[in-house]
């Protein structure tokens, strides 16, 4: 069983993997068009988290997880409600960034067009004022985005909504905080 991340999960699973490795999925941008009003921000100041839009002919970079038959339940009731702001689970084809090969199926959240917390398009540059200042439960809103452009950097994606951003909430060329607690 594999659960793919293109969020949090990519650098910060928080749950337990027999094993990893980079991928990526085809037909689908990702955007930080999800407010974040439980994690990465407050119901009074939400943040902006990623989700995924269909993009025939795109590819979004992340982080497969293989995980074992007896605690998968377990870990996706974790998520279920982890991700309860608006995400579903879907099913994925993952590829391999070596030979472009179907490597496995795997599970992954996706906060669609429609969901309460969907803010939709809107200049990056808006985005980043949000994420400079927003703060939740889990961190700073600012750590998220700095965090996950610097794990595609690390695995060697490239994703310019990421990078642009990234650049927009550096600001001041500090590149992320001590990690905080768990989750999205
Ligand atoms: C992730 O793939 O990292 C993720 C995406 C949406 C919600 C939570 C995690």
């Amino acid at each position: 069983m594999w659960i793919f991340g293109y969020g949090s999960l990519v650098w910060r699973p928080a749950f337990e993997y027999r094993t990893r490795r980079p991928g990526y999925v085809r037909g689908y941008m990702r955007r930080f068009w999800q407010a974040s009003p439980d994690h990465r921000g407050t119901e009074e100041s939400p943040g902006r988290v990623v989700t995924l839009l269909a993009d025939p002919g795109a590819e979004v970079w992340g982080m497969a997880y293989q995980v074992a038959a007896d605690v998968v339940d377990g870990i996706l009731d974790q998520l279920d409600y982890r991700e309860k702001a608006g995400y579903e689970r879907h099913t994925v084809d993952m590829h391999s960034p070596d030979d472009h090969s179907v490597f496995a199926q795997g599970v992954i959240y996706i906060a669609g067009p429609g969901n309460p917390n969907f803010v939709g398009d809107h200049p990056v540059a808006d985005i980043a004022a949000v994420a400079r200042v927003a703060h939740g439960p889990s961190g700073a809103n600012r750590e998220y985005v700095l965090r996950l452009h610097q794990a595609l950097v690390d695995m060697g994606a490239h994703d310019d909504h990421v990078s642009e951003l990234a650049r927009l909430v550096a600001g001041d060329g500090i590149v992320g905080s001590s990690p905080s607690s768990d989750s999205t």
